[in-house]
């Protein structure tokens, strides 16, 4: 059997608690590569007592025996990257930026920030740092490339013909652009930093796979927010799924093996869009309290509700999850009832699956008796037996196992299940 590498993807609207998982896992990899997003994502991890906030730069960072690759589906801010790697100082012959990935400048953030504002109430509720326009100019072609970082001055060149072509759109948007001398400093600065990472991280992770090395595929965001199969147009910009691990690295569907799913044991978003599950009483204060639901880029607080089986299920068959990660137990701790979206209702009938458009559905419940306390709980069975039975019944609903459930931030409680 070929040596494939592992995938962590998202289930939900992001925020599942992967880096919990990510970072426990690349303890034992020997590659994590970031395939698709930007600084948009963020997890924070603690270390004795130092505090480390990576974006962009992936967790085997934290394991000095690992490398870590920033692959081709990416959108790299190097502002904003240079800044991260200055957390570490032995990053050298350890960190690989893709050649292929696209540059995310800093106008990007600005036309993002505008078209936000212009939307007005219509507003995707963004992050603001600019991957939807970065990923909108790969894709219209006039994007550029982390490669071109290489040749300062023929980047610079190449940049004020492209903001000459779209000079009439960036004043309507108030966009302020760098006098040439400017951006030619800006870039220069970019490649003596970045220069000795940048490489063809494809054949890097080729070589990898050969040598039997064992790599790891960190997703971002969640399955919920991608660009296809999310709630468009209330999704981020990029494929978030795990076929977009393939694409956002260069290598083949066949080269990913094991797929872990994390979901936490509730639901939570942050920005607008459809979310039916979403509890605005009392319950949906109570999960944002007890799980700390404060986005890790924006500190903007997070729509919290149930865990919603319909969407984990269309989640679980498009990324070919093998097993969960159930984040968050213990924030279920104390209920009385935990509910669970088993199915929607869209136009008086109800349905099994996600709709076109999840703005027309309304939630079924079905309510789960609760249980006192799973906080720190580490081996299945000393869960309560109604956690179990919660367990036990979003298995049959997913169609996935739940292979490792986590009962508090602390590495330690986490169950792995044979
Ligand atoms: P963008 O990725 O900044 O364009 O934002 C698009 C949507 O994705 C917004 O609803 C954001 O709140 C959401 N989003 C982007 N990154 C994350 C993340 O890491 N966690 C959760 N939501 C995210």
């Amino acid at each position: 059997m070929a040596n494939q590498a592992d995938l962590i993807v998202g289930l939900q609207w992001g925020d599942e608690g992967k880096g919990k998982i990510v970072d426990h896992m690349a303890q034992t990899h020997d590659y994590v590569c970031r395939f698709a997003g930007g600084h948009n994502a963020g997890h924070t991890i603690v270390i004795g007592d130092q505090t480390y906030a990576l974006h962009l730069i992936p967790s085997g960072v934290l394991n000095p025996e690992a490398k870590n690759v920033v692959g081709n589906g990416v959108v790299l801010s190097p502002v904003d990257f240079i800044k991260e790697m200055e957390q570490f100082d032995d990053l050298e012959g350890r960190l690989f930026i893709s050649d292929k990935a696209h540059l995310l400048l800093p106008h990007h953030a600005l036309i993002d920030q505008a078209r936000e504002r212009m939307k007005g109430d219509k507003a995707i509720g963004t992050t603001g740092k600019g991957i939807g326009p970065a990923y909108g100019d790969k894709v219209a072609r006039v994007g550029h490339r982390v490669g071109e970082l290489l040749d300062p001055a023929k980047l610079t060149a190449k940049l004020m013909a492209y903001f000459e072509m779209y000079q009439g759109i960036f004043d309507v948007m108030g966009v302020e652009l760098p006098s040439e001398a400017e951006l030619l400093a800006e870039l220069a600065g970019y490649k003596n930093v970045l220069e000795p990472y940048i490489t063809d991280t494809t054949l890097l992770v080729w070589d990898a796979l050969d040598q039997g090395k064992k790599i790891l595929l960190e997703g971002a965001q969640g399955t919920m927010l991608d660009i296809d199969h999310g709630t468009y147009p209330y999704v981020t910009s990029s494929t978030t799924v795990s076929a977009g691990a393939a694409s956002g690295l260069g290598i083949a569907p066949r080269d990913i093996g094991r797929v872990t799913g994390i979901a936490k044991a509730y639901c939570t978003r942050v920005g607008n869009g459809p979310f039916p599950s979403e509890d605005h009483g009392e319950a949906g204060q109570r999960l944002r309290d007890n799980g700390h639901e404060y986005g890790t880029t924006t500190g903007r607080p997070r729509r919290c509700g149930w865990f919603d089986a319909v969407a984990a299920r269309h989640a679980v068959r498009i990324n070919g999850v093998d097993q969960i990660a159930l984040m968050k137990l213990d924030v279920l701790d104390g209920f009385d009832e935990v509910k669970v979206c088993v199915a929607y209702e869209v136009d008086g009938k109800r349905i099994d699956y996600v709709p076109y458009d999840l703005e027309e559905a309304t939630p079924v419940y079905e309510s789960f008796p609760g249980w006192d306390k799973t906080e720190g709980v580490q081996t299945f069975d000393d869960l309560p037996e109604t956690a179990r039975s919660y367990i036990t019944a979003l298995e049959a609903m997913v169609g996935a196992k739940m292979g490792i459930i986590s009962t508090s931030p602390e590495r330690e409680d986490t169950i792995v299940r044979k």
